[in-house]
Order: C-alpha cells, then sequence, then structure tokens
C-alpha cells in the first residue's frame, strides 16, 4: 500500500469560520471534507430523540444508540438519519449544545472515532472540528488552529443563523458560545487545545474569508514541494 492519503485538519472553537474556510479549501483541492461536529451533532439529537439524558450515566447507552444509526451525508449538503433531512435541526443552537454536552463522553468519542477516520480518502481530505490534529488524525501533514474572540464568533454565529432564517439573540449567543467553550477546553477526553505542531491563524473580524482559504492553501503548497 502507498502512503496514506494526506490530511488538512482545521481545528478550532465553536464558531471560529473552520466550517466555512474548510469546505472552501475542500472545493478548491477536490478533496472530501469531513465536519466532524455534525456528528457529534448527530449523536445528541439522536440521543435527545430517543429520551435518553444528556449525562455521563447514560455515555454507554448513546455510544450503542450511534452504532445504530443510518447516517447519509448527501453530495448535496443534506444530511440524512434513517431517510429523515436532519440538515436544519443539527445546527440549531440547542443541538450545538447538546453535542457539546455528549462530545464531553469518552464512550461517544470512541463510537466516533472510527467513523471519522473512514472518511480519509484520495486525493485527500479536509477535516474541521476540535481534535483533528490532536486525536484523530495525528499524522496529518498540515494543520491548522483558527481563533478569533468571542465577540467575534459570535457576531458571525449571528449572522449565520439569520442567514438560514432561524432567530437569534447576540446576549444569548456570547454566552452560550462561552459556556460552549468553556465545556470543549476544560473536558478532559480530547480537550480544545492546538497541536503541537499547528499553524496558527486568527481569523477576527478584520480577515475575510478569502484571506483564510489562501493561507491554508498556501501553506499546504508549502508542504507540496515536489507537486
Ligand atoms: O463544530 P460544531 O459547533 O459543529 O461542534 C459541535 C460540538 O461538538 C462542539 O461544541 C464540541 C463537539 N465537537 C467535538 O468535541 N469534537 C469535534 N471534533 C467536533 C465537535
Amino acid at each position: 500500500p502507498g502512503a496514506p492519503a494526506p490530511v488538512i485538519c482545521i481545528d478550532g472553537p465553536t464558531a471560529s469560520g473552520k466550517g466555512t474556510v474548510a469546505t472552501l479549501v475542500a472545493q478548491r483541492l477536490g478533496f472530501a471534507l469531513l465536519d466532524s461536529g455534525a456528528l457529534y451533532r448527530i449523536a445528541g439529537l439522536a440521543a435527545s430523540r430517543a429520551g435518553i439524558a444528556l449525562q455521563a450515566d447514560q455515555a454507554d447507552r448513546i455510544a450503542a444508540l450511534i452504532a445504530t444509526l443510518h447516517i447519509v451525508f448527501a453530495p448535496d449538503q443534506r444530511v440524512l438519519l434513517n431517510g429523515e433531512d436532519i440538515s436544519l435541526a443539527i445546527r440549531t443552537e440547542e443541538a450545538g449544545m447538546n453535542a457539546s454536552r455528549v462530545s464531553a463522553f469518552p464512550a461517544v468519542r470512541q463510537a466516533l472515532l472510527q467513523w471519522q477516520r473512514d472518511f480519509r480518502r484520495l486525493p485527500g481530505l479536509v477535516a474541521d472540528g476540535r481534535d483533528m490534529g490532536t486525536v484523530i488524525f495525528p499524522d496529518a501533514p498540515l494543520k491548522v488552529f483558527l481563533s478569533a474572540s468571542a465577540e467575534c464568533r459570535a457576531q458571525r454565529r449571528f449572522k449565520q443563523l439569520i442567514d438560514k432564517g432561524l432567530s437569534a439573540n447576540m446576549h444569548d449567543l456570547l454566552a452560550d458560545l462561552q459556556a460552549r467553550d468553556a465545556r470543549d477546553t476544560q473536558r478532559s477526553a480530547s480537550p480544545l487545545q492546538p497541536a503541537e505542531d499547528a499553524l496558527h491563524w486568527d481569523n477576527n473580524a478584520e480577515r475575510t474569508v478569502e484571506q483564510a482559504v489562501q493561507q491554508v492553501l498556501s501553506w499546504w503548497q508549502q508542504r507540496q514541494p515536489f507537486a
């Protein structure tokens, strides 16, 4: 077997813009895309629909449930859970908070581990999340860590929700985001932290999506001296 397919990891906190940047980088390079947050969102949604409390003593039940789910990521960006279109349902703030809750349980992270690695394929994969570079693809040739202030990220999330026709309130968004930051960085199972070999990009309000995309593509080219 040859070298494994290359992976570009894009990690960072909630609403740092990693999803947008990852999607565009994947498009430009013709790579596959893994939105790992979507898997945690699906797990949270499926568990709450099944009436399972999202608490640590239920983690094994949630992990067992994950193994039974039939998920399709359609080419048109839709996400299907057992045939039902849940694309919007997993994007609400509540779904994000539920995802953050179940993501703290090691059994849930374990249940999603191989599934994430199975996204790796030629010619390459762009993976966005919290632990892509630290845990899921530690051998990835390029790891990027995006950051931005909580205020800037709350603004961005506000705009995303309004654009999708969902309702939003800045004050609640900022509070939610700080709660999720705290949980995502302080949990003991794969907390949000930059990989030691990650390259950092401050994705603040003055910087455009295109600048971030160009930076990642240029880092990628530097990693490909013979391409
Ligand atoms: O990126 P996102 O907002 O869709 O992620 C939702 C939650 O899922 C996030 O608050 C923490 C969790 N998550 C995680 O723990 N590890 C990942 N690789 C991706 C997401």
